[in-house]
C-alpha cells in the first residue's frame, strides 16, 4: 500500500466491535489504518466497508495474549505500510468477581491483554518512533483506572496499572517529540464483559470515544494531553 511520507499511519488494537471499531471508522477518511482482533471475518467486513468509502485499511489477525503474535503483528504492519506513526492500545477485556472469588488463571488473562499486551506493541514500535522523533500512543484505559469498584480487581488492577505505565511512558518519550495518551472512558455502550449493555440513560456510545481519540490523533505536533476522563451526561431519549 502506497503511504506519503506526511501521512500519519495509525494501528488500531480490538477494532472488531466496540470501541475499537468505532476508532477505526471515525479515521478512517483521512488516515492509512491497520486493524487488528482475533476474528478475521470482523476484521475483513470491516475492512471492506472502510475500503468502499475511500480509505485505505489493512486487515492483520492477532492474538495480543501471544507476544509471538505481536511481534509478527508489527512486523506485517510495518511491511505493509511502512510505519506506525500511532498505536492505538484499545483492546482489553473484563473478569469480574470478589478478590477472595476471582480464579489466579482469569487475573493473569486480564494483566496479560490490558497491561502487557500494550507494553509488548509500546516496546515494539518505539525504536523506530524514537530514531523519527516523532509518533504517537493512545492508550485506552478505564475510571477503574482511577476508582476501584466491587468486584473489579483484577480489571482495576490492569487499568491502574495501565495509567502509571502511560504516565511513566510519556515522562520516558517526551523528549522525542513523542505523544502519549491515556483515555478513561465511563460505562460504554458495547459487548464488553459478555453481554451487549442495555441503552442506560447515562452510558457513552463507542462513537464518543472514538470522537475524542479523533481529537488526539488530529492534535498539534507540540502538545500532548496527558489523560481524558470522559464521562456520560444524561441521554437526549432519556431527557
Ligand atoms: N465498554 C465499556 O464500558 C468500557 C469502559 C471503559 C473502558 N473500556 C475499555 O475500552 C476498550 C475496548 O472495550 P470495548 O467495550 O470496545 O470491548 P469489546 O466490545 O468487548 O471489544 C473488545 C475488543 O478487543 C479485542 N480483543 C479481545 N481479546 C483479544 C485478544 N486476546 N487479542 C486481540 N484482540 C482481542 C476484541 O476482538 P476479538 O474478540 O475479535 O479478538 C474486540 O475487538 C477496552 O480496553 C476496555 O477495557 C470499555
Amino acid at each position: 500500500m502506497t503511504v506519503q511520507s506526511k501521512e500519519k499511519v495509525v494501528l488500531v488494537t480490538g477494532a472488531t466491535r466496540g470501541i475499537g471499531h468505532a476508532i477505526a471508522e471515525k479515521l478512517a477518511d483521512t488516515y492509512p489504518l491497520i486493524i487488528t482482533g482475533r476474528s478475521g471475518d470482523h476484521l475483513n467486513a470491516l475492512k471492506k466497508k472502510l475500503t468502499d468509502m475511500g480509505g485505505r485499511v489493512e486487515a492483520i489477525p492477532a492474538d495480543l495474549s501471544s507476544p509471538e503474535e505481536i511481534k509478527t503483528l508489527v512486523e506485517a504492519s510495518v511491511r505493509s505500510m511502512g510505519r506506525i506513526d500511532c498505536l492505538i492500545n484499545n483492546a482489553g477485556m473484563g473478569i469480574f468477581g470478589r478478590v477472595d472469588e476471582i480464579q489466579e488463571k482469569d487475573f493473569r488473562q486480564v494483566l496479560e491483554l490490558n497491561l502487557m499486551a500494550p507494553f509488548l506493541l509500546t516496546k515494539a514500535v518505539l525504536p523506530d518512533m524514537i530514531a523519527r522523533k516523532a509518533g504517537q500512543i493512545i492508550n485506552i484505559s478505564s475510571v477503574a483506572g482511577l476508582n476501584g469498584f466491587k468486584g473489579g480487581g483484577a480489571y482495576a488492577a490492569s487499568k491502574f496499572a495501565l495509567n502509571g505505565f502511560t504516565e511513566s511512558l510519556r515522562e520516558d518519550v517526551k523528549e522525542f517529540g513523542i505523544a502519549v495518551t491515556a483515555v478513561c472512558p465511563g460505562g460504554v455502550r458495547t459487548e464488553f464483559g459478555g453481554s451487549p449493555a442495555s441503552v442506560r440513560d447515562f452510558v457513552l456510545e463507542p462513537e464518543d470515544v472514538a470522537h475524542t481519540v479523533r481529537y488526539l490523533v488530529d492534535e498539534s505536533e507540540s502538545a500532548n494531553t496527558k489523560l481524558i476522563e470522559l464521562k456520560p451526561r444524561r441521554r437526549p431519549d432519556f431527557r
